[in-house]
């Protein structure tokens, strides 16, 4: 299976934005795609972030798909799963699953959920998931103060579980009005102790329509 996994360094930091203007992207220029989100919580009552990831792929069914992990509450699976609510299950299998929805794409575009160390049950995390598809990995970061940890963090993470990061993706969440400087330094800085790794910037935008000349990059930086 080819494609993108979308991880982050946190939540609400820009993933489903991105994976939607990446998967726009990739059908603009002639590619059959499976954008999927395995693992929803929040499901309240419609997995929003799959289905805007199955929109833009143009295969809705992908959204309400069986074997992929839906919960009610705003928790990651592990806390849902203590207050007895439902388990992830096996990771392999999870990923058996996304391999049969997305059969038929030349690219699969997978949305994690929050960021890497999301805990999946007792022993597992989303960089365990994400070693488990071997698709190239993505980093979404805010680009914002603090950023660099939270970055160098997550690659320490994913590194750990020998999964290798081909992109981040410095993302413009937050108004333009706040003011922080850090915002132009912070893909120079993290050039410089991650050298092998391809930075991308994001401007603020409105719509994840407006993000899709940025995810051309994304493409053009993954190869795909
Ligand atoms: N480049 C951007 N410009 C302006 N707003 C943005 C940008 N990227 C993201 N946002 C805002 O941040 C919100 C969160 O983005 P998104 O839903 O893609 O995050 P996420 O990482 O997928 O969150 P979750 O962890 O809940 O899945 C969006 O609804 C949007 O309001
Ligand atoms: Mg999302």
């Amino acid at each position: 299976m080819k494609g993108a996994f979308i991880t982050a360094t946190g939540t609400g930091v820009g993933k489903t934005w991105l994976a939607t203007a990446l998967s726009t992207a990739c059908v603009q220029r002639g590619k059959r795609v499976a954008a999927i989100k395995p693992i929803e919580t929040g499901v309240d009552p419609d997995a929003r972030d799959a289905i805007e990831l199955a929109r833009a792929c143009g295969n809705e069914s992908l959204a309400t798909a069986d074997g992929l992990y839906r919960a009610k509450e705003p928790l990651a699976p592990y806390a849902i799963e203590k207050r007895g609510g439902p388990s992830v299950g096996s990771l392999r299998a999870m990923t058996k699953r996304i391999r049969e929805l997305a059969k038929d794409a030349d690219y699969t575009i997978v949305e994690g959920v929050g960021g890497v160390l999301v805990p999946l049950d007792r022993e597992r995390t989303i960089a365990d998931l994400a070693a488990q598809l071997d698709l190239q990995t993505v980093i979404v970061a805010r680009n914002a103060l603090g950023v660099l940890s939270y970055t160098l963090t997550a690659v320490e993470a994913l590194r750990k579980r020998k999964v290798s990061v081909r992109a981040i993706v410095l993302n413009h969440v937050d108004r333009k009005r706040r003011d922080d400087m850090s915002r132009t330094s912070n893909a120079d800085v993290l050039a410089d102790y991650l050298p092998r790794i391809p930075i991308l910037r994001v401007p603020r935008v409105q719509t994840p329509g407006d993000m899709v000349d940025a995810a051309t990059q994304l493409y053009n930086t993954l190869k795909i």
